[in-house]
């Protein structure tokens, strides 16, 4: 499996102005990456508590982590606990939080899980205790459901075409079928695979990945101290104009991005995943 790397690492560095004895906490902890960075530019003193909903993700950043100790608290919870996680482990009032939204490498190389369009399954759920399955959604819902849900999430124009050629082609057993069949009703043009957008729709809506940063986004001005930054990356637009808007008019924040930081020309080369990142932060000032 390719090993994860963090996506604008740097900037998430400097963005979060971390200082020795800080407090932070990474609410989308992954493979560890951003919290082994953290940790070590926070030497010899700063905390970090991380959370992540998936086993998997926390048992690699176990051994990740192992080497700074106490000084990295794991927690499997969503971030939408992230105020609750926080009081229980006294990380508030916190220096930073990050979030680093989406997918991991791992989950996405994993073909057991159904993120791929090569997966042998179409569960797409990041957390197992979460009941609603990508299957359940394609073999289940009515087509007019399923054109509405690939149009809303994942803006797709051709979405009712798709949902047309779903719903002829049931029982659709794992990704690869799926994503098979919407290619065959669009056809190939380009690099991009047909079946992007549908798949994008379906993990936000399998994992109420819009409707949990909207929960989230509250909190953080209960977490973070004053002065302190909060650096959420997104990888799509739904997700980034929830984040821009939310610190565009909020008391709480200063918003320190006014446009979102990229990825330079050579980290998209170097990480795949890196492609359609944006990273904003912002400062508490009341
Ligand atoms: C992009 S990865 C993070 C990678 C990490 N920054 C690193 O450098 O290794 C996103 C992680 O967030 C987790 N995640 C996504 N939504 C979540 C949520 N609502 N609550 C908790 N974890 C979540 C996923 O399971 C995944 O492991």
């Amino acid at each position: 499996m390719k090993p994860h790397i963090p996506v604008l690492l740097n900037e998430v560095i400097e963005a979060l102005a971390l200082k020795a004895g800080g407090k932070y906490v990474d609410g989308t902890l992954g493979a560890g990456g951003h919290a082994e960075a953290i940790l070590k530019v926070t030497a010899p003193d700063g905390k970090l508590l991380g959370l992540d909903g998936d086993p998997a993700a926390l048992h690699i950043a176990r051994t990740t982590l192992a080497p700074f100790g106490e000084r990295a608290i794991l927690v499997r919870s969503n971030f939408t606990q992230i105020k609750k996680v926080a009081v229980e482990n006294h990380f508030i009032p916190a220096d930073g939080v990050l979030l680093d939204l989406g997918l991991s490498s791992m989950q996405l190389a994993n073909l057991e899980r159904g993120f791929s369009f090569l997966s042998h399954s179409l569960d797409m759920r990041m957390d197992d205790r979460t009941e609603l399955t990508a299957s359940d959604i394609v073999n289940a819902w009515d087509e007019a459901d399923l054109a509405d849900l690939i149009f809303e999430y994942g803006e797709e124009r051709a979405s009712r075409k798709i949902a047309r050629w779903i719903v002829a082609n049931r029982p659709l057993n794992n990704a690869q079928e799926l994503a098979n069949v919407i290619e065959r009703a669009l056809g190939r043009h380009g690099k991009i695979h047909p079946a992007t957008k549908t798949f994008q729709a379906l993990r936000i809506v399998v994992n109420n990945e819009l409707e949990n940063l909207e929960m989230t986004l509250p909190q953080l001005a209960d977490v973070v101290g004053q002065g302190g930054r909060v650096a959420i990356i997104t990888f799509h637009s739904l997700e980034d104009r929830i984040v821009k808007n939310f610190f565009k008019a909020n008391e709480h924040w200063r918003n320190l991005t006014k446009h979102p930081i990229k990825p330079t020309y050579q980290q998209t080369r170097e990480n795949a995943r890196a492609r359609s990142a944006k990273l904003r932060v912002a400062e508490r000032v009341a």
